[in-house]
């Protein structure tokens, strides 16, 4: 078995903010507790206030400096929480990240009068005067698009009163440039969309899914690190553990706590966490098999793999938090070759085990975007 070492955590460059941060930052939606949005639960079982400030205390302990949340997290819980670490450390010491566009409770979120309340909310909750980055958590601006350019002109309004320094948006799980020619795959539609309003709102900061489940591209296609980099824009990763999928600790019996919005997914069915446990074998027989062992590795994975991107990871409690910030950075290229590996046939089970369609050789997306 290969023992690897923890190292300190290392520092990205978040260019557009002109600011250095530690690689790995606080993924803060799962200690916002449930959420139901729109009739869906979009959030996660319960925990309490004492966990979740013991958690953000001991991440600012190990040195994590980068915290990301939403509106819709909590519908407004997970900024109160990251409000109360806020209130205890030198404002000019972290960078926070918050977003809006979720919220479906009173009309259109992107309406820029609802932008100006919510934003106003979240620097209330959050105790702030100024949001580091504040991002486009939604890609869904009306019909026609009828509050895109209202919205972004309202986003570079905060942007020029300095109520907001960098402007997000998210990007597909699935992206390369070449797609958008493909005129009738998912991949090409959803490659074509996200083009489009990534010139229209013109980021400093994209949020990425990527873990060892994520696609894995041909040689020549432009992925969204390419993409980014092309732009000079910085990069987030986030769901690098696949929501816990890919650490193992619920084993593949009962599922998850009320309002978890795992319970909705087919990966984390029991057939789905079936699969994945049996592909990762090999990992475990290689890295070692504790849940810590296996965070370390899916986060040192990310890392290596992302090109400077800077990880945001989820915890539930400060437990979670100290694993992950022991980052493990001496993965080698054959390491990373048997975890793509192993990756590449968790997914391809999956696929077949839950009839993704492909077409084009791009997955279908099976449901509606939410949330993340
Ligand atoms: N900037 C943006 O536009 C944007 C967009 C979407 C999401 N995000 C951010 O990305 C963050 C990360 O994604 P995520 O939270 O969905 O997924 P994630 O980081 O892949 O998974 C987080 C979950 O994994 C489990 N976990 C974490 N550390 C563990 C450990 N050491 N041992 C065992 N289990 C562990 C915990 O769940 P359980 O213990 O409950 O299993 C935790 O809630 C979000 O929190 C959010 O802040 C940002």
């Amino acid at each position: 078995m290969r023992h690897l070492t923890p190292t300190r955590l290392p520092q990205r460059a978040l260019t557009r903010l002109g600011r250095s941060v530690p690689a790995l930052a606080a993924g803060c939606w799962p200690i916002a507790g449930p959420c139901r949005n729109g009739g869906v639960d979009v959030g996660w079982a319960p925990i309490d206030d004492d966990t979740a400030s013991r958690a953000l205390r001991t991440a600012w302990q190990a040195g994590v400096r980068l915290f990301d949340t939403a509106d819709v997290y909590g519908h407004g819980n997970g900024e109160c929480r990251l409000g109360v670490l806020v209130a205890e450390v030198p404002r000019d010491q972290i960078l926070i990240s918050s977003k809006t566009g979720y919220d479906a409770r009173d009309g259109h979120p992107y309406k820029p009068h609802r932008m100006r309340r919510q934003l106003r909310g979240s620097l209330t909750r959050l105790g702030t005067d100024h949001l580091d980055i504040y991002a486009f958590h939604s890609g869904d601006f009306g019909k026609e698009d009828e509050y895109l350019d209202a919205a972004v002109d309202q986003m570079r309004q905060f942007q020029r009163d300095g109520v907001i320094r960098a402007i997000g948006m998210r990007a597909p799980h699935e992206f390369a440039v070449e797609w958008t020619t493909e005129p009738g795959s998912a991949g090409g539609r959803s490659a074509r969309r996200f083009l489009h309003l990534f010139d229209r709102i013109r980021p400093d900061v994209i949020a990425v899914r990527h873990n060892l489940l994520s696609p894995t591209y041909q040689p020549g296609e432009t992925t969204i690190f390419d993409l980014a980099r092309q732009h000079q824009v910085d990069v987030l990763i986030k769901q690098v553990l696949a929501q816990g999928l890919l650490v193992h600790h619920h084993g593949i019996g009962p599922l998850f706590g009320p309002g978890d919005h795992r319970q909705r997914h087919h990966w984390f069915s029991p057939l789905g966490r079936r699969i994945i446990w049996d592909e990762s074998e090999q990992i475990r027989t290689r890295f070692g098999n504790t849940p810590a062992d296996l965070a370390r590795v899916a986060i040192g994975y990310a890392l290596a793999t992302s090109h400077d991107a800077v990880a945001l990871i989820g915890f539930r409690n400060a437990d979670q938090i100290t694993t992950n910030t022991s980052v493990v950075t001496s993965l080698t290229s054959e390491d990373i070759a048997v975890l793509e590996a192993v990756g590449r046939q968790i997914r391809s089970r999956l696929d077949k085990a839950f009839g993704i369609a492909h077409t084009s050789g791009r997955k279908e997306p099976t449901t509606r975007e939410e949330p993340s």
